[in-house]
């Protein structure tokens, strides 16, 4: 079990969370046997290749995977509520869910215009939460979307808060949906690859800006990327996700000095660095990620792992701890050793 008590109150502790999905392919295994947990206040970087399951697991945690291509699932996401109580989100009815999502857990989607609706003016966007969830009236609400508006950078929130949000850009089309998210002040935010679509000045300003609003509002983030540069220097703990399974799971600082599983040196291998020349290749890693549709057996990584040996084929690796190091976990059979204070090298 994979466990941040340690470093604060816990907030949420997913238990072995397992989803499929129907397809026309066939029976999707996106989530399998996931676990881990998250302090108060922390922030878990979630990483991994496209496919790997991140946004599937991101929306289970909200109860917002689309009914009909939901074919199964089990397992336990507890949470703590503001007033004291655990709920496990996983069996809770629809009707609490939609009562936690705003004031308790919020999320920021992949694609910014998907998120807003294109045919109402943020004004509404952004009320409709605060009226719902804080009871405010008409005029007080819009007092708060302003406030919320400015306090995630727009310039002249005042005028902007009547436009379509057409009439912005990315960057700050970006902003609204974090404004509408923080609204009612979650205690968790999950931030799926939030700045996908912007460019690297946009980006750093949106994640500068979450970073910012996490600490103001004392809040939780899951903050998931396919990129282990991006969540290098902003999450407290990192899980590595591959076809659908968590495969190590380690404090920031660790994972990046002593890696254990395969997958997370070859994503390190792929961030490009600032010391390296500029005329550098980056390594990317060969091969593809796996259709999640009847998964081989095995370590799902062996077609690309250079380490793999015949066992890996046949036996799937259980998630391990490493001695003297409770909070880092991976699942496979021959890590990667470490030299002290150095880069991994493999065998
Ligand atoms: N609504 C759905 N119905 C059926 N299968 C789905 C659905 N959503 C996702 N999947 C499948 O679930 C698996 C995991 O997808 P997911 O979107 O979670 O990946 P991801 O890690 O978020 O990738 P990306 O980095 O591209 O966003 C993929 O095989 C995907 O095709
Ligand atoms: S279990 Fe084997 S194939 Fe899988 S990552 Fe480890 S060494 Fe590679
Ligand atoms: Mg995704």
């Amino acid at each position: 079990m994979i466990d941040a008590g340690s470093h604060g109150e816990v907030l949420l502790r997913v238990n072995g969370l397992t989803v499929r999905l129907h397809s026309g392919n066939g029976l999707v295994h996106a989530v399998e046997d996931v676990s881990f947990s998250l302090a108060r206040g922390q922030t878990l970087g979630v990483v991994g290749e496209s496919g790997s399951g991140k946004s599937v697991m991101a929306r289970s945690l909200m109860g917002l995977l689309p009914k009909r291509a939901l074919a199964g699932g089990s397992g336990e996401i507890l949470f703590q509520t503001a007033g004291g109580a655990q709920r496990d989100l996983a069996s809770l009815p629809e009707k609490q869910l939609r009562l936690l999502r705003g004031p308790a857990l919020a999320m920021v989607f992949q694609d910014p215009m998907t998120a807003l609706n294109p045919v109402l003016r943020l004004s509404v966007q952004l009320t409709e939460p605060l009226r719902l969830h804080l009871g405010l009236d008409r005029q007080q609400a819009r007092s708060r979307a302003i406030e919320l508006l400015a306090s995630v950078g727009i310039p002249d929130a005042a005028g902007r808060i009547d436009q379509f949000p057409h009439q912005l850009s990315g960057g700050m089309r970006q902003r609204v949906v974090i404004a509408i998210a923080l609204a009612c002040s979650p205690s968790l935010l999950i931030a799926d690859e939030p700045t996908t679509a912007l460019d690297v000045t946009v980006q750093k300003q949106i994640l500068d800006l979450l970073a910012r609003l996490q600490r103001e509002l004392h809040m939780a983030m899951i903050l998931i990327t396919h990129d282990l540069g991006v969540v290098a220097s902003r999450a407290d703990h990192i899980a590595v996700m591959y076809a659908g399974r968590v495969v190590e799971y380690a404090p920031a600082n660790t994972l990046f000095t002593s890696m254990k599983h395969p997958y997370t040196e070859a994503l390190f291998n792929s961030i490009p660095r600032i010391n390296d020349p500029s005329h550098t290749r980056l390594q990317a890693i060969p091969g593809r990620p796996p259709q999640l549709i009847d998964p081989a057996p095995g370590c799902a990584f062996a077609p690309r792992c250079q380490y793999a040996q015949p066992r890996c084929r046949e036996q799937t690796p259980p998630v391990v701890t490493v001695a003297d190091a409770p909070d880092h976990q991976h699942a496979c059979f021959f890590p990667v050793s470490t030299i002290p204070g150095g880069r991994p090298h493999g065998r």
